[in-house]
């Protein structure tokens, strides 16, 4: 089988699904990782700073990361897409990728939806979360 290629999704691609590439790119190395939002609000931009700031506070690299839109050809180049919530699920099913799963399936916590801490402002509660879930994504990969 292919290697295994995996894009996170979210909406803004400043805050969860970058801190998602980033952590999952410092347990996996060789796999190819990248993000994308829904939304262009913030085409071309950094991680937001709080995202940064608890990366770096865990010693994680987001070198290079830079926000963009999913693209239809995305659907295509990665084996696994993972949306950050349900929402962000549906667009992209409506945008007919049949393979959208939902991020937190993957968590034991029960959990549907990794809180958006661009309202929330809890950035350590969805590193733990995203942590955890990529630990888990990765064991059954
Ligand atoms: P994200 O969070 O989807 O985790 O990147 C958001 C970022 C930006 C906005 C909303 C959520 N915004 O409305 O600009």
């Amino acid at each position: 089988m292919a290697k295994p290629s995996i894009l996170f999704v979210c909406l803004g691609n400043i805050c969860r699904s970058p801190m998602a590439e980033a952590v999952m790119r410092s347990l996996a190395p060789d796999l190819i990782i990248d993000s994308a939002g829904t939304a262009g609000y913030h085409e071309g931009s950094l991680p937001h700073h709080g995202t940064r700031k608890i990366l770096d506070l865990h010693g994680i690299s987001y070198e290079g990361q830079r926000a963009r839109k999913v693209r239809m050809d995305d659907f295509e180049r990665f084996t696994r897409i993972f949306a950050m919530d349900r929402e962000n699920q549906s667009v992209l099913f409506n945008m007919g990728c049949n393979k959208a799963e939902l991020f937190l399936a993957n968590h034991p916590g029960g959990m549907l939806d990794v809180p958006d801490p661009y309202y929330t402002g809890n950035f350590e509660e969805v590193y733990h979360l995203i942590r955890e879930t990529c630990e888990e994504i990765l064991k059954k990969l």
